[in-house]
């Protein structure tokens, strides 16, 4: 039996391809697989228990806007798109997993289109293609407008649904892995019962993929859904996995400035919208020559430092631009963003008649877990995929509309590995492999952090409840960090883990004092927070350049001689 934690497209794709599920996957590996693993075929099969916290589609891609980019037009190619997702993560991609990911890409959409999936199509019944930012072409597939994630993970759920191999169990909390003589002997779980109460059960099993998404969740204005609280990756941290490049996390230059910091896509800026200072200014020509077209983390960060020089008032989106091309402006708004077109107005805006107020938000994880090419960790049976992943493909910075790619190429990669290394195959470390920023080449060995013991231990760390973590994580591990307020985020986070880790050993799923399944998550889910908040700090703290998503206020080029950064839990150390 195979275990997948998490239901998003990573999830769903691991779970199909370990099923043997041929509809997202009928085409082979791309070379870079056939020459590294053999039999990697998908001709084996296994049963498959598909774990999720919530409901089955309640996922970080479920609300993934813009779409899925792909080399899959006649004027576009694999190549192109590597280049862009290269350039985009600032020499600290690997070349490999980016030719895998822009490759097999291309191959996972055909397919996945020609299973059913309702991608948006014109009256001619061609796909329909959007422009993002730091794209050489329009090649973001879209579906529902801008509700491709929705879509997606409806459709490809349903495949998972009617699958007989693959057991989906609902409401069901990763609490801890199971590790026994160094490799993955199973799972601890938190499980719903009928009256909403908890209960703990252990599923043994040689093989687990964790697809469990990013960490939003850690900050107070975030794009993600409640459910992104960085569970797969704290617990692999627990188990002695190694992590990569924590410090590198995406903020989207544009989340709605008031209610729930609700995505407004960068397709928007893709069809032509372009962002004002509060005095009307459209600063972003002043800062890059691609203006609102700019690689993400350069937006962001534009956003940032206007909202700071306006004490922190929102910048605007304005959408009227648009017009132009498109004279019945609220029409082509309701049909091409009909989702955003919603939210705005149950706000009370108009934004086919004023600009909205959008600021930066939490979005996006490219350190996590690291894998091989197939997913595999450092310890052996224990699997990674997706957001929860550092799979080499997103650098210092990601791509516009890659993360669902990610998810669809190497969930299926991981879910294949698994089936196949029942034999015992297991990781084999790879070297970076990095590429150059400004000319210069990026070093090849990572720095290995040494992750502090816990400080600052005191009796104020139960109080810390979300919002404190969120406020500091904010405050210190933001858009622009330093020195300080980084030094300051280690000491406090790792005295509050070590109190919350000394008031739940071992069965800590057991040992929270609740008995509802809500509240019992709640507080594993803090203390999963507080882990990965905890090095994230550790690795920002260390990285002293700026490069990518990674802004030191301190240290403001990048430096070449810094490569990647490593992590795994040390004795005496409170991860
Ligand atoms: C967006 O629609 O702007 C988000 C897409 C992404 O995160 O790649």
């Amino acid at each position: 039996m195979i275990v997948v934690i998490g239901a998003g497209i990573a999830g769903l794709s691991a779970a199909l391809a370990a099923a043997g599920d041929k509809r997202v996957g009928a085409e082979g590996l791309t070379s870079y697989g056939r020459a590294q693993v053999a039999g990697l075929s998908g001709e084996q099969t296994d049963d498959v228990l598909l774990v999720c916290k919530d409901e089955l589609v309640e996922s970080n891609t479920y609300h993934a806007q813009g779409g899925v980019a792909c080399a899959i037009f006649s004027d576009d190619n694999p190549q192109l798109h590597a280049a862009d997702t290269m350039a985009a993560g600032h020499g600290l991609c690997d070349r490999t997993a980016v030719d895998v990911l822009t490759d097999e890409g291309a191959r996972r959409v055909r397919e996945l289109i020609a299973a059913g999936w309702h991608v948006d199509r014109g009256d001619d019944g061609s796909v329909l293609r959007g422009l993002e930012a730091a794209h050489c072409r329009s090649r973001v597939v879209h579906a529902g407008g801008d509700a491709t994630g929705k879509v997606l993970e409806v459709d490809v759920s349903a495949m998972v649904r009617d699958n007989p191999r693959i057991q989906v169990l609902e409401h069901a909390f990763l609490d801890d892995l199971v590790v026994r003589d160094g490799r993955i002997a199973g799972v601890r779980l938190v499980v719903r019962t009928a009256d909403g109460n908890a209960e703990t059960r252990v599923v043994d099993a040689t093989r687990v993929i964790l697809a469990t998404g990013g960490a939003g969740r850690l900050y107070p204005y975030t794009t993600n859904p409640a459910v992104a609280t960085g569970d797969g990756l704290a617990a692999a941290l627990r188990a002695g996995a190694q992590v990569a490049d924590l410090e590198f996390y995406q903020f989207h230059p544009t989340a709605m400035a008031v209610g729930e910091h609700f995505l407004v896509s960068e397709a928007v800026r893709g069809e032509g919208a372009v962002l004002l200072d509060e005095h009307g200014h459209r600063f972003m020509t002043d800062v890059d020559p691609k203006a609102e077209l700019a690689p993400r983390d350069v937006v962001a960060r534009a956003n940032f430092r206007t909202m700071q020089a306006q004490d922190g008032r929102p910048v605007m989106l304005d959408v009227s631009p648009m017009a132009k091309e498109n004279p019945d402006l609220a029409g082509f708004l309701r049909r091409r963003f009909p989702t955003i077109d919603a939210y705005t107005r149950s706000l009370g805006f108009d934004w086919s008649k004023e600009p909205i107020p959008v600021a930066p938000a939490a979005h996006y994880w490219m350190g996590g877990i690291r894998t091989d090419l197939f997913g595999r960790t450092s310890i052996p049976g224990l699997y990674a995929a997706g957001e929860c992943a550092r799979t080499g493909v997103q650098g210092a910075n990601r791509l516009a509309s890659n993360s669902l790619l990610e998810g669809l190429v190497y969930g299926r990669r991981a879910g294949l590995a698994a089936v196949r290394d029942e034999d015992g195959t297991t990781w084999q470390p790879q070297p970076f492999a990095n590429s150059e920023i400004d000319g210069l080449p990026v070093a090849q060995d990572p720095m290995e952090l040494a992750m502090p013991e816990a400080s600052d231990v005191n009796g104020a760390a139960n109080l810390w409840d979300r919002e404190r973590i969120e406020r500091e994580m904010w405050e210190h591990v933001g858009v622009i960090r330093d020195h300080d307020g980084l030094h300051a985020a280690v000491r406090d986070l790792s005295g509050a883990l070590a109190v919350v880790n000394d008031s739940m050993p071992d069965g800590v799923g057991s040992k929270t004092g609740s008995t509802t399944y809500a509240d019992r998550i709640t507080v594993l889910e803090n203390r999963n927070l507080l882990t990965v908040g905890y090095v994230e700090a550790v690795a920002a703290l260390n990285r002293c350049e700026s490069r990518g998503a990674h802004t030191r206020g301190d240290y403001a080029t990048a430096n070449p001689t810094i490569a990647h950064s490593i992590a795994y839990r040390m004795k005496g150390t409170p991860c």
